[in-house]
């Protein structure tokens, strides 16, 4: 069992987000102590922006199958300007590649990677829920939803701390909620 964990805030211990795609992993590991964590720093460790040359070079290659390889893939993605982080999106860049996690059918788009869980730990400054007036802003779960869903990735549990710039209380409140939720969180066996 292979856990793919991956960060992408640029801040370190005061990250919502961090603390979220830990927490996830940590739940996940009491269930699966003997399953194998690959860890991507996206923030410390950013990718190159993709270029045709990095298309089945080496590195992108290694990227690639360290998505494929993963059973579970657990992701912490900030709201950075109505979007994911740019470093994210490099990342998204490199294993959405056509013939091996997607491919154009007669009949429209396939997505190859379905057969693995993906759990997002996002957090966002302020509200942007339904019927909130940030809504027309969101650009984030929406674009990862459309990106792991193009791989065949149609389920994936997502956990959002909003609000988290408003004050203290708020964003305590936003991610008690969400640890709340991660308590939850259904053990790998039971779904990989
Ligand atoms: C560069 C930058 C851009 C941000 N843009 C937004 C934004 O568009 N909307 C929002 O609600 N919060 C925004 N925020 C606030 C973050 O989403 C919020 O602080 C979140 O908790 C960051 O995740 P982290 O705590 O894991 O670093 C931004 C923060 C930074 C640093």
């Amino acid at each position: 069992m292979k856990i793919l964990h991956i960060d992408s805030s640029i801040q370190a211990e005061a990250s919502a987000s961090r603390l979220l795609s830990a927490a996830i992993v940590a739940q996940l590991k009491t269930h699966a102590p003997a399953a194998a964590v690959t860890y991507r720093d996206l923030a410390a460790d950013p990718l190159p922006h993709l270029t045709l040359a990095r298309f089945g070079s080496a590195e992108g290659e290694a990227v690639l199958e360290e998505f494929l390889s993963a059973d579970v893939v657990v992701i912490g993605v900030p709201m950075y300007n109505f979007g994911i982080p740019s470093q994210l999106k490099a990342w998204f860049d490199h294993i959405l590649i056509a013939g091996r996690t997607f491919r154009y059918t007669e009949t429209g788009p396939e997505g190859l990677a379905g057969d693995k869980r993906v759990i997002v730990a996002a957090s966002r400054g302020g509200y942007y829920g339904k019927a909130s007036p940030g809504e027309a802003n969101e650009h984030a779960e929406s674009h990862l939803r459309a990106m792991l869903g193009f791989a065949g990735i149609t389920a994936p549990e997502i956990v959002i701390a909003e609000g988290v710039a408003i004050g203290p209380e708020h964003r305590q409140q936003a991610l008690d909620a969400a640890l709340a939720w991660i308590d939850d969180v259904a053990p790998i066996a039971a779904t990989a």
